[in-house]
């Protein structure tokens, strides 16, 4: 922006080939990542994968090791911050405690002699909708009215593209929800390119067009919300992304449009197109939405995998649905989900249950089994939940 002109409107992001080392410790191995102009992007990971490390190199705050970073077809890897059409939202969002909201949003503006300051702050103000508080200090708005205008103070800049480095980690859930939204419709409006990092898989695939899974400074799967959460590639993403279960077993017959897999005598059928790897030893998995829970041993049917008979062992009531633990002997416990469309549980803790899915709904992961994982419990669900819980502190101590 050192040009002073406004950016009409998003520009493409490149980054090519970069890795990233710090003394003693490499934050990101091999990154290469091609985001569209106009496009909310999301990219989602466990504490400490690099998603900030990631956006300041962007933002021009760290040097790349090695690789270039373009923007609007630009290099910008040998450019100042203030050269690139960067903007940042940091969790951290320090607004001027003395001056304010109108101030704070035109602040930027009058330090680069920008034209009609005061009309260009309202009017980012209007956009998140505290126009009517443009006269009021910061301490005087709550935590989420603060965070609206460090977003209207980096928006109004009109940067070709806009990081936002979680910027709703300090809302509450209904709040956070509500600014999801919001800012998904700001940045419709503005046209701008945002790229939003955050470690909540939920707020990454309510916003987001696209949303790439980092783990350990690399790009496991990147897509649609949509197509991530119904294929996810990695036993990493099938279970970041959601929750899956998954089935290891050897390949025991092949149609022409499907695999069938033997798991401890188990027979699981996935299709060929929804599987990455087709013979040997190989992980398949379901969503626990997509499992049905049966009180008698479902009747064989082609297109319909079944699996039982196990045993509840747990019932846990969420409001919406119901999550069943299903014990079934010689495989991994099974979650299933079920909608609360009638009163109460459908079964209950120790009853004898079968589980049963459409074949279609089942994916095979590119994942091999047998190979030693890259990182050594990356897929363990109990060390993700450690990352998130580590994180979640972080929060709120920064907080
Ligand atoms: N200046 C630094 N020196 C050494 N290591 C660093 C430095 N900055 C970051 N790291 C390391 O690089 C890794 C990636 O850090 P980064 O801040 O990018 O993670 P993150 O994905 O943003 O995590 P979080 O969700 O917790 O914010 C971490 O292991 C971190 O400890
Ligand atoms: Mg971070």
């Amino acid at each position: 922006m050192a040009s002073g002109t406004f950016a009409e409107s998003g520009a493409d992001l490149e980054l090519v080939g970069i890795k990233k080392r710090f003394p003693g410790f490499t934050a990101i191995e091999h990154l290469d990542l091609t985001i569209p102009a106009g496009s909310f992007f999301a990219l989602l990971g466990p504490s400490g994968c690099g998603k900030t490390t990631t956006l300041r190199l962007v933002a021009g705050l760290e040097d790349p090791t090695e690789g270039s970073i373009l923007i609007g077809g630009k290099d910008v890897t040998h450019l100042k911050p203030f050269q690139r059409q960067v903007n940042t939202v940091f969790q951290s969002y320090a607004l001027f405690p003395h001056m304010t909201v109108l101030d704070n949003v035109a602040f930027g503006l009058r330090r680069r002699k920008i034209e009609d300051p005061v009309a260009k702050a309202h009017e980012a103000l209007v956009l998140v909708e505290l126009d009517h508080l443009a006269a009021r200090k910061p301490q005087q708005l709550s935590g989420g009215q603060q965070q609206r205008v460090a977003l209207a103070r980096a928006i109004v800049n009109r940067p070709a593209l806009l990081l936002l480095d979680e910027p709703l980690g300090a809302l509450d859930l209904k709040l956070r929800r509500q600014m999801q939204l919001e800012l998904k419709s700001i940045q419709e409006e503005v046209g701008l390119t945002f790229v939003h990092v955050t470690h909540d898989q939920e707020e990454a695939m309510t916003m987001a067009d696209t949303v790439a899974v980092m783990n350990k400074g690399e790009i496991e799967q990147l897509g649609a919300p949509q197509d991530l959460y119904e294929l996810p590639r990695t036993a990493f993403v099938a279970n970041f992304l959601g929750q899956s279960n998954l089935f290891t077993g050897h390949v025991a017959s092949t149609t022409s449009n499907s695999i069938t897999v033997d798991v401890e005598g188990a027979k699981i059928t996935v299709p060929t197109k929804r599987a990455q790897r087709h013979k040997g030893e190989v992980t398949v998995g379901i969503r626990p939405e997509k499992l049905h829970l049966h009180k008698d041993e479902p009747k064989k049917a082609a297109g319909i995998n079944s699996i039982g008979p196990g045993r509840i062992i747990d019932v846990s009531f969420s409001g919406v649905s119901t999550q069943y633990t299903v014990a079934v002997p010689g495989l991994d416990n099974l979650t299933v989900f079920q909608q609360n469309t009638t009163f109460g549980p459908i079964a209950e803790e120790g009853s004898e249950v079968w589980a049963s899915w459409d074949v279609d709904h089942g994916f095979g992961l590119e994942d091999d089994p047998g190979a030693a994982p890259r990182f050594p419990a990356d897929t363990d669900t109990a060390t993700i939940a450690v990352q998130k819980r580590r994180a979640l502190k972080s929060e709120l101590e920064e907080a």
